[in-house]
């Protein structure tokens, strides 16, 4: 018999691990988000039995991702975890934007069970995905006993949301925490953790009161040689509310852009930096210097300003 919290929640949102080719051998011109949950469940013969409750909540290429399916599914899944019979929740997504779905959900869905995503790079219809394995992983993941917090389980790794990101187009091995590493290993579904699950990080923006279309609009500018500031003029000029630069190095912005930059901000648009960076983010404040967010890419570093935003309106 079932324990009481032993069901797991699966909620399938597309990408290529939904995904399936035309032809077997092409791992790349496929249809992201083409399977359902039940589909991608019934693909693992070792979920066979197990307590699972799926539903399809998107068939996305992540690429197109928004905000709008963000405050869905975080309600879905809120609605979830208060289930006693839940003990964790799962959700299948593309690997495009992962980290930034990863991102948005740790810092803003309590999570004392384990919130956790998965992904492939490799689509269904592979000779060998690898959707499976890391679909299992995340399964059994979500049944860890202790475990809590947005986690990625991804390519025998597990990840914190809130430090992933993806760093390559097409290996298996797409992912990286930076300098933070993986959060635990997976041992033949053992889980040998390295750290301690991730501590709640809530952000204090009213997420859930926001309408739809009314999110705070937020773009990424990079930094890069022979820079001007008119794409930063031209997005002021067109009612942007926030603005990332994508920073060189530790968060260094071209001297034209600063320029701009300081131009926005003089008409009231929030700005801050990243760095464009694989890893390492921006340390240390310098006098005058824009803001920045330590290790968030500039992908998370929009969300978190999107965030902030929202919580000024307040
Ligand atoms: C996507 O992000 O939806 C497509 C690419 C992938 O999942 O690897």
């Amino acid at each position: 018999m079932q324990s009481e919290s032993r069901v797991v929640a699966l909620v399938a949102t597309g990408g290529t691990i939904a995904g399936t080719a035309a032809r077997g051998d092409d791992l790349v011109g496929y249809d992201a988000g083409a399977l359902s949950a039940e589909q991608l469940t019934a693909a693992v013969p070792a979920l066979a039995g197990e307590a699972l409750e799926t539903w399809t909540l998107a068939r996305l290429d992540s690429c197109d991702m928004d905000h709008a399916t963000w405050a869905l599914l975080r309600r879905e899944l809120q609605s979830r975890l208060a289930r006693p019979e839940v003990a964790g929740v799962v959700v299948t997504h593309g690997t495009d934007t992962l980290e930034e779905t990863a991102w948005f959900l740790h810092r803003t869905l309590a999570a004392p069970k384990p919130v956790v995503l998965t992904a492939a790079m490799r689509p269904a219809s592979a000779p060998s995905p690898d959707g499976p394995q890391n679909l299992l992983d995340a399964v059994r993941l979500a049944r860890e006993p202790g475990a809590r917090g947005v986690l990625v389980a991804f390519g025998g790794k597990v990840w914190a949301g809130g430090e992933l990101r993806k760093l390559h187009g097409w290996q298996l091995d797409a992912f990286s925490a930076g300098d933070a590493g993986a959060l635990a290993l997976v041992e033949d579904g053992v889980f040998r953790r390295l750290r301690d699950w991730p501590a709640p990080e809530l952000h204090r923006a009213p997420v859930g009161e926001v309408p739809p279309g009314a999110w705070p609009r937020v773009e990424i500018v990079t930094s890069h040689a022979g820079a001007s500031g008119r794409i930063v003029d031209g997005l002021v000029a067109d009612g942007v509310d926030g603005l990332v630069i994508a920073g060189t190095g530790n968060g260094t912005v071209h001297t034209a852009l600063r320029e701009a930059a300081a131009r926005a901000l003089a008409a009231g648009v929030a700005v801050v930096r990243a760095s464009r960076c694989l890893a390492g983010g921006v340390v240390g404040t310098t006098d005058g210097a824009l803001p920045h967010y330590g290790a968030a890419t500039p992908a998370q570093a929009r969300i978190e300003l999107m965030l902030d935003l929202l919580a000024r309106r307040t």
